[in-house]
């Protein structure tokens, strides 16, 4: 069976196993719905500029509602020999309205349809992601402010640091999170314009009015170079950038709830719900939704690197390739999607154990920088009180103790500036709280940073 579409200039009908390599619809056929819409509005157009009559319209319409209808129902019968989304629906079309559906695609081409559609979706996309990542940092809002005086440590080469909160940790993600949606809103401006008129390449000789249908469809402009709208895929390749960096902070985190909940820190527990077990081990309870999503990261950057692979050597202006840019993109989104969704509600699901953090937080001498700090408060230059802090951390290792457990004369070796106010200083809550400034670590800093978040998002 020859394609309709295009093959009466062919004298022998493509063979099968070409056909299955070229055709996209058992992937493409997600555009459905959003084919119909930019046709609908093409369709509109060309019956506004008199290029096709009322009549014919009216039949679009007519035929365009029953077929997606037809699709949603999922009593839609796709065709692998009509190739696309697009043939199966316009021949669907002249199905059930005859002519008026062979008019359709006057003035217009499946290069800067598809183009179209890609964007119609992928704005539909964003949106929905941008949702996902309100409530997202909705549920870490929540989760910091729980837990806006719990004390854990900080690390610096997984070593233990000084003390911090575990609201304030949890605000560093929100911030990620939050430029994250940044990327997305700056992504969308160049998602929405419309590349249909530009038809195969060239544009068309018919009147059309690009701008009405950039206004029907809710563009925010024309793709104002006919070869550059139908060959341009910059926003995809922007939307996978944005998503790749999108799954690095949720990977990041994701290596961070799996440490935490590993028994050896114990900081944290999952709920059951996110967690599964294991067929031989009765004991175990593993952390695998962040470790897929730490996994499922790489083939989001995979995707990307497809995307950047797939340009880079394409002449103008449309080439086939381009049919290779759908299942990078929509395995991007679903990943996405489904990872901030699924995270959004895990967060309302972690338990933070505070005792293990405090415990944690009180090896490792998490207070010598406060130390350090006093004596620079008292007059020494900071690398004088950086060297006796050094000193008397070396004295406590040798002891096993903390600075805390050494008496006022023992500390008073290492610097007669050091008094008895020294002990308020040396406690994790006189540590977190001293940091009290725009973007510290101070339980009121974290609270008002808490509010300023709330406000925005
Ligand atoms: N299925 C094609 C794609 O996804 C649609 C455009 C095909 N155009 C063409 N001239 N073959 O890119």
């Amino acid at each position: 069976k020859k394609n309709e579409a295009w093959s009466a200039r062919f004298s022998e009908p493509v063979s099968d196993l070409v056909k299955r390599y070229t055709a996209s619809v058992f992937f493409d056929k997600r555009l459905a719905q959003v084919d119909i819409q930019g046709s609908l509005a093409h369709a509109e157009m060309l019956c506004f500029k008199e290029i096709i009559n009322k009549t014919d319209y009216a039949e679009i319409v007519r035929g365009m509602a029953q077929i997606s209808t037809e699709i949603s129902a999922n009593s839609f019968t796709w065709q692998l020999d009509l190739e696309d989304v697009h043939l199966n629906i316009e021949k669907r079309l002249t199905e059930i309205v005859g002519d008026a559906g062979k008019r359709l695609h006057t003035g217009r081409s499946r290069n800067d349809q598809v183009a179209t559609d890609i964007r119609l979706y992928l704005r539909g996309a964003i949106d929905d992601i941008l949702g996902l990542l309100s409530q997202f940092r909705l549920a870490l809002l929540d989760l910091a402010e729980q837990q806006a005086d719990t004390i854990m440590p900080g690390f610096t080469h997984m070593q233990v640091a000084q003390p911090i909160t575990f609201g304030h940790h949890m605000l560093a993600y929100v911030e990620m999170f939050g430029r994250d949606a940044e990327r997305m809103v700056d992504c969308r401006k160049r998602v929405n314009r419309l590349p249909l008129g530009a038809a195969a390449l060239a544009g068309t000789t018919f009147p059309i009015d690009r701008e009405r249908v950039a206004q029907t469809l809710g563009f925010e402009g024309i793709c104002a170079n006919s070869l550059d709208a139908v060959s341009d895929r910059d926003f995809a390749i922007e939307f996978c950038a944005a998503s790749a960096l999108i799954m690095t902070h949720i990977s990041r985190m994701s290596e961070e709830l799996v440490i935490w909940m590993s028994p050896r820190i114990g900081f944290i527990d999952i709920a059951d719900r996110f967690c599964t077990g294991s067929s031989i081990m009765p004991q175990k309870k593993n952390p695998d939704v962040p470790e897929l999503a730490r996994g499922k990261t790489g083939r989001v950057n995979g995707h990307l690197i497809a995307l950047l692979t797939l340009m880079k050597g394409q002449p103008l202006a449309y080439n086939k390739d381009n049919q290779e840019d759908k299942e990078p993109l929509f395995d991007t989104v679903d990943t996405i999607t489904d990872t901030l969704r699924i995270f959004a509600d895990m967060a309302g699901g972690i338990t933070v154990k505070p005792e293990a953090m405090r415990a944690a937080a009180l090896q490792g001498y998490a207070t010598a920088t406060d130390l350090a700090d006093y004596l620079v408060k008292k007059g020494l230059p900071f690398r004088d009180a950086h060297e006796a802090v050094a000193h008397a951390v070396k004295t406590c290792v040798n002891k096993e103790c903390d600075l805390s457990d050494l008496t006022l004369e023992e500390l008073r070796v290492f610097s007669t500036l050091i008094d008895a106010d020294i002990f308020e200083v040396l406690t994790l809550e006189g540590s977190v709280a001293a940091r009290d400034h725009l973007g510290g670590t101070a339980p009121n800093q974290v609270r008002a940073a808490i509010a300023r978040l709330r406000a925005q998002i």
